[in-house]
C-alpha cells in the first residue's frame, strides 16, 4: 500500500522523504495534537467537509490554531489530491500540532503550529465488510476528552494490539459495564429492532461514519437510540456493526466467546451498508 509522493505542510507542498520535523516537537513529546483520517473513494474525498469541522472543533477544544483558515485547507487539500493524481481507494491523513519548541509542558508563548497531512492507498476491507468479523472486550482506560480526536492514543494502541494477538478484529471499550466505543470506530447493537449506540458524549469520539448511520436510520425508518448498552445486552443481540471512516460498516458476528444473532450479518446491517455504498458513490454491492 503506498504512500503518495506528495505531503501538503504548514509551509508548502513536499515530496514525503523531505518532511522532517525536529526532535522537540509537541507532537513527538507530547501528543499535543490533534488528527484526522478522510475516506477517498476512486479518487475522490468522502466526507471532507464534516472532518475538517471536526478537526477545527477538537483544535478549538484544546486551544490549537491550525495553520490554515478552513477555505484554504480544504482548497490545498483538493490540491494535494489532484498533484498526487489518486485514483484509487485511500485515506487522507491530516495531523496538526502545537509545533516545535524547547521541551516544556506549558504552551509555547509562540503561535506557531504544525501541520501535515499525506494520502496512502488503502483499499476497502471487502471480506470483512461481507463477512463480518470477531471483537474482543476491554476496559476503557481513557481520559474523560474521548470526544477530541486527539494524538493521545495509547490506550487505543494498546487495545488494538489486544486484538490482534487474540485474532479479532477490533476491542470494545467498556467502562462500568457500559459499551462505549471501539478502539478506533464507533459500536452499535440492535435490539428489538432498534439501533443502540452509546451517545455522543464525551465519552466517545462523535464519529463521521456515526453520524451518517444516523442520518440513513432516519431516512429508512429505523428507530436510531442515542441510549448507551452494557456488555449484558450483548448476548441479547440480534445485530452489532461497528463504524470508522477506514472501515466503513462492518457487521460484529462475534465478541469474546458470544455469536451475535445467528453469526452471520444482519439485515440492518445490510441495510445501512447498501446506503453507505449509494452515499459514496460505490456502484458495486460490497465487493461481490
Ligand atoms: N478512527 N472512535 C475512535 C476512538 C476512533 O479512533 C474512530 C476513527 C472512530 C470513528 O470515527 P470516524 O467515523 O469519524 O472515522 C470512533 C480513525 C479512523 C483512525 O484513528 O484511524
Amino acid at each position: 500500500m503506498t504512500l503518495k509522493p506528495y505531503v501538503l505542510t504548514e509551509k508548502q507542498f513536499l515530496p514525503y522523504h523531505e518532511v522532517t520535523y525536529p526532535m522537540e516537537e509537541r507532537g513527538l513529546q507530547f501528543g499535543d495534537g490533534i488528527y484526522e483520517v478522510t475516506r477517498i473513494y476512486q479518487g475522490m474525498y468522502f466526507l471532507l467537509e464534516e472532518h475538517i469541522d471536526r478537526l477545527y472543533r477538537s483544535a478549538a477544544s484544546i486551544r490549537l490554531s491550525v495553520p490554515f483558515d478552513k477555505d484554504v485547507l480544504m482548497e490545498k487539500l483538493e490540491q494535494l489530491r489532484e498533484m498526487n493524481d489518486v485514483k484509487e481507494d485511500a485515506i487522507l491523513y491530516l495531523q496538526v500540532t502545537r509545533g516545535s519548541f524547547p521541551r516544556n509542558h506549558a504552551f509555547p508563548t509562540e503561535n506557531r503550529s504544525n501541520l501535515y497531512a499525506y494520502i496512502r492507498e488503502m483499499p476497502r476491507k471487502i471480506n470483512e465488510i461481507e463477512q463480518g468479523v470477531r471483537a474482543i472486550l476491554t476496559k476503557d482506560v481513557r481520559w474523560e476528552y474521548c470526544y477530541i480526536k486527539s494524538l493521545n492514543l495509547l490506550p487505543n494502541v494498546l487495545a488494538k494490539q489486544e486484538a490482534v494477538e487474540r485474532r479479532a478484529f477490533e476491542a470494545i471499550f467498556h467502562r462500568d459495564g457500559i459499551i462505549t466505543e471501539g478502539s478506533s470506530s464507533n459500536i452499535f447493537l440492535v435490539k428489538d429492532g432498534n439501533i443502540y449506540t452509546h451517545p455522543a458524549t464525551e465519552r466517545i469520539l462523535n464519529g463521521i461514519v456515526r453520524m451518517k448511520v444516523k442520518q440513513f436510520c432516519s431516512a429508512l425508518g429505523i428507530p436510531f437510540v442515542e441510549e448507551a448498552f452494557s456488555i449484558n445486552d450483548i448476548a441479547e443481540a440480534e445485530e452489532m456493526f461497528l463504524t470508522s471512516t477506514t472501515s466503513s460498516i462492518i457487521p460484529i458476528i462475534q465478541v469474546e466467546d458470544q455469536i451475535i444473532g445467528d453469526g452471520k450479518p444482519g439485515e440492518l446491517t445490510r441495510k445501512l451498508q447498501a446506503a453507505y455504498e449509494k452515499a459514496a458513490g460505490l456502484a458495486v454491492k460490497s465487493g461481490k
